[in-house]
């Protein structure tokens, strides 16, 4: 009889975990500013989502990542064009500076303890803006053209806190060294 119950309950249990994680997803995701994106990825770690448009003409990219943050952290996302991981590479960084204003900035990773002071990119980036809404931090951007092809190395992260204006260190375990992945801006 046990054997007969197991598979109901399987489904069950399968069927609430999908209607759990679904409830979450970025494809269902509304902006506050009227901002649509084709494309989504609910990112694996850090209760992040990355939303972007292609533009196959222009080889610029839209994008919009979002991450749960209180206002006292920051976060960022970054393309790595030469490598996997941190070092190398080129982020946009956001976090509510000691004036009240959210700001976002680029910002060239080049070693594991970087300045996140404002650098230029090694790829055009522009139309920067960030919003703290809904226990999140987005930001706004338009990258692009890369200079290889849409397929990019990407890593993405959080931290906790900021000190005269400068994103501190995130943890440099679990999760926050687990962010980073392969993505397709074309293919999605
Ligand atoms: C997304 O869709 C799911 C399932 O239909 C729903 O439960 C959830 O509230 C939606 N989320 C948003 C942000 O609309
Ligand atoms: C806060 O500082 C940032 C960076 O200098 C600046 O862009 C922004 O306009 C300032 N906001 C206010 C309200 O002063
Ligand atoms: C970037 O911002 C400019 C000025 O606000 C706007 O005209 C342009 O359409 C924006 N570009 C994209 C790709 O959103
Ligand atoms: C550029 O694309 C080629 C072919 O897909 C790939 O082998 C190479 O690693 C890429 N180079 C960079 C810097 O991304
Ligand atoms: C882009 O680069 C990736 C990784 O190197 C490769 O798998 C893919 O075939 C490339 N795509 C194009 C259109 O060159």
């Amino acid at each position: 009889m046990a054997i007969t119950f197991r598979p109901i309950s399987m489904i069950c249990t399968l069927m609430s975990l999908f209607l759990t994680s679904s409830a979450q997803t970025c494809s269902n995701y509304t902006f506050l500013t009227d901002r649509v994106f084709s494309s989504c990825r609910d990112l694996p770690y850090l209760q992040a989502h990355l939303h972007w448009n292609y533009s196959p003409s222009t080889k610029r990219i839209e994008i919009a990542y979002r991450a749960t943050q209180t206002s006292t952290g920051w976060i960022a996302w970054a393309i790595n064009p030469t490598g996997i991981g941190m070092a190398g590479s080129q982020a946009l960084v956001a976090f509510r500076h000691s004036n009240g204003s959210m700001i976002a900035y680029p910002t060239a990773l080049t070693n594991y303890n970087p300045s996140m002071q404002p650098h230029a990119l090694s790829f055009p980036v522009s139309n920067i803006s960030t919003e703290h809404s809904n226990d999140e931090m987005i930001i706004f951007a338009v990258v692009g053209p890369l200079s290889n092809n849409t397929t990019v190395n990407h890593v993405w992260q959080t931290g906790s806190s900021v000190l005269k204006n400068i994103p501190r260190i995130h943890p440099i375990s679990g999760d926050n060294v687990q962010s980073m992945g392969t993505i397709d801006f074309h293919s999605g």
